[in-house]
């Protein structure tokens, strides 16, 4: 039985970042967020030794595990991975621009060929998981309203009841998968239009979103909102969220979040890297400035693994910073 779930607030899937340990942190601070997994593709998801670091749940729901592929058969095998790591969802990345992705013939080219997104969601459909679609406005320089409706038309013909939509086209050539997230320009016009022609459908929408007052503000007008990058550069805005964009009441934050965080993580440094764990808190060294003095003490403490100093300092940056 698929659950219902709010996915009011997501935090995008991004690769490096919403690894199984950044989700651990992520649902310390938020109890109501919808998150995601980076990106898997289909292959790694089926056939890699280590899967088990790759997409462990942990009872992090609600949560949504992203996967890039075109294979069908692929596909169906990675839905019941899904159901049986207990997901409650699984979502085609069909928005990301990168060559490597373009060789394994997923991402965002797939937009050219809306007949196969068709079958690829029809292939990852069934009645214990929520089948999704991450996908762009479009491809190329030029906004092509006709051409997005038109894809979308298509996939809604598989029943598909939730898309997330980076609302700026995807570039597959000449400049890099990260300057395509700042260019071309968003248009969320675009998404208003095609959620008014497609009521069945939720849509999700990302790009640009980056102050909880935005947020809040889209909401007003749209179904849900996705935020990345102000996410992965802060996470401690999470703890704002339930409450802000939620309205729950009584929420507790302080500096036993780090403590919790750590607990988890410190039976995991004999089989996983110190950087891997330590990195969706390690992000706000980049956000906060005037961090230089932390982020080389932590470099040398990391070298050495000493797992109770970072956490001590750690505590120190994030209160004296008021960040808690
Ligand atoms: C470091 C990084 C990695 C990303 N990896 C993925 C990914 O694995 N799958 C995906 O669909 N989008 C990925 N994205 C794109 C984000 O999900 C999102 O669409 C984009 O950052 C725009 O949202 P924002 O403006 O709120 O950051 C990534 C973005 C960043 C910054």
């Amino acid at each position: 039985m698929k659950k219902e779930i709010s996915r009011k607030f997501c935090v995008a899937p991004m690769m490096g970042y919403t690894t199984p340990y950044a989700r651990k942190l992520y649902r310390i601070l938020s109890n109501k967020s919808f998150l995601f997994s980076e990106m898997i593709a289909t292959k790694s998801l089926i056939y890699s030794k280590n899967r088990e670091n790759i997409i462990d749940n942990d009872c992090n729901n609600p949560v949504a595990l992203q996967v890039g592929g075109s294979d069908i058969d692929e596909l169906i095998k990675a839905s019941q991975i899904a159901i049986d790591y207990n997901y409650d969802e699984i979502n085609l990345n069909v928005g990301c621009p990168s060559k490597a992705v373009q060789r394994g013939s997923f991402g965002a080219c797939l937009m050219n060929d809306k007949i196969l997104v068709k079958n690829c969601i029809d292939a990852l459909q069934n009645d214990k998981i929520e089948a999704t679609l991450k996908c762009r406005l479009g491809l190329g320089r030029e906004l092509n309203y006709e051409f997005f409706e038109e894809f979308i038309d298509e996939i809604s013909k598989t029943g598909i009841k939730v898309i997330y939509v980076h609302a700026r086209n995807a570039i597959l050539n000449g400049i890099s998968p990260q300057a395509n997230r700042s260019i071309p320009p968003l248009n969320y016009v675009f998404v208003k239009k095609i959620k008014n022609k497609f009521p069945n459908i939720t849509f999700i929408l990302n790009g640009g979103i980056d102050n909880l007052d935005k947020a809040e503000i889209l909401l007003g007008e749209f179904d849900g909102v996705m935020v990345g990058r102000l996410i992965k550069n802060n996470p401690f805005i999470l703890k704002e969220v339930d409450k802000k964009i939620f309205k729950e009441k009584n929420i507790l934050i302080d500096e036993s979040i780090i403590n919790n965080y750590f607990e988890y993580i410190k039976p995991k440094l004999d089989f996983e890297s110190i950087f891997r764990l330590l990195s969706p808190l390690l992000s706000i060294f980049f956000s906060v400035p005037n961090s230089k003095i932390y982020k080389s003490k932590i470099n040398d403490y990391m070298k050495d693994k000493k797992i109770n100093l970072i956490e001590d300092l750690l505590i120190k940056f994030v209160s004296e910073r008021n960040l808690s």
